[in-house]
C-alpha cells in the first residue's frame, strides 16, 4: 500500500499528539510500528546487505579522541548514507517519512527552527559485546537538536541480547531504557539533556539515526568552524 494511504500513519496526528508534547515535556519520544512490517523488511534487507558486504566501517569518536577507533568505548560499525544512491531507495523513503514528521512538529517546538539534517548514519552493533559509553550527542553546541533513530531488530529480547539504549534525562535521578526492536523510531534532543548510552550487545543490533539541525545553532557553529580553520591557516605573526 502506498505510504500516504497507509491509515497507521497519520504523520501530522503523530506529530501533533505524540511527538510534540512528549518531546517538551520529557526530552524524547518512541513511536512504534512506524512504517509497518512490509517497509521496515525493505530497510532491514538494505542494512543487512551493506553489513554483509562489508560497506560497515568502524565508529568514530568526536572531541579530543577524534579520528581514533576505540572500539571499547564505541563499538559500532557504520556508513553514512544519503538514501539516493543505488539500491538505497528504501533508506531513502524512511529519511523523507521522518523528514516529514520533523518538519510536522515544525513550530511548535519552542525555541528549534529545524531546516536541514545530517546523511542517515546506518549502524551495526555486532554482538560481540560492543555497546557505546555514556555520551551526549551535541555537548558542544554544532547545530544538532534532535536525534531521530530507527531501529530494525526483530526477535530482539534484551534480556538475552542486552543492547539497550539507556538515556539519563538531565538533572534527575531517573533513567530510560528503550529496546532497539524492529520499527520503533526514537526522538530524543541530542544536547546535554540527554546523555545516554548503548548496552553491550550479544547480537546484531542494527539502527539508522538521523540529526536534525536547528538552523541558528548551525549556522553559528558553521561561522566558528571557519574561523578555527582560518586562524589553521594563517601562521601565527612572529612578534619582532
Ligand atoms: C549514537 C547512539 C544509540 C543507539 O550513535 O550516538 O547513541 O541506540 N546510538 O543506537
Ligand atoms: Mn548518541
Amino acid at each position: 500500500m502506498p505510504l500516504m494511504q497507509s491509515p497507521a500513519l497519520d504523520l501530522e496526528k503523530l506529530a501533533l499528539e505524540h511527538v510534540v508534547p512528549r518531546l517538551l515535556s520529557s526530552g524524547f519520544c518512541y513511536l512504534d510500528k512506524f512504517l509497518g512490517e512490509e517497509i521496515g523488511n525493505r530497510v532491514l534487507e538494505r542494512v543487512r546487505q551493506m553489513h554483509q558486504d562489508g560497506s560497515l566501517k568502524d565508529g568514530q569518536l568526536a572531541g579530543h579522541l577524534q579520528g581514533i577507533s576505540k572500539k571499547h568505548l564505541r563499538g559500532d560499525k557504520i556508513a553514512w548514507i544519503a538514501g539516493t544512491e543505488e539500491g538505497c531507495e528504501s533508506i531513502g523513503l524512511v529519511l523523507s517519512v521522518i523528514d516529514r514528521l520533523v518538519v510536522l512538529c515544525g513550530d511548535h517546538l519552542g525555541q528549534y527552527y529545524v531546516k536541514e539534517r545530517s546523511k542517515a548514519m546506518v549502524a551495526c552493533y555486532p554482538g560481540n559485546g560492543a555497546g557505546y559509553v555514556r555520551h551526549v550527542d551535541n555537548p558542544t553546541g554544532d547545530g544538532r537538536c534532535i536525534t531521530c533513530i530507527y531501529y530494525l531488530n526483530k526477535d530482539w529480547n534484551a534480556k538475552v541480547h542486552g543492547g539497550i539504549l539507556r538515556i539519563f534525562p538531565e538533572g534527575g535521578s531517573r533513567i530510560v531504557d528503550i529496546e532497539p526492536i524492529f520499527d520503533r523510531l526514537l526522538l530524543f534532543w541530542s544536547d546535554r539533556r540527554n546523555p545516554h548510552e548503548v548496552q553491550p550487545s550479544y547480537g546484531t543490533r542494527y539502527a539508522l539515526t538521523v540529526w536534525y539541525f536547528d538552523a541558528k545553532e548551525r549556522a553559528a557553529a558553521r561561522q566558528r568552524f571557519k574561523r578555527l580553520s582560518e586562524s589553521k591557516e594563517d601562521p601565527p605573526a612572529k612578534e619582532s
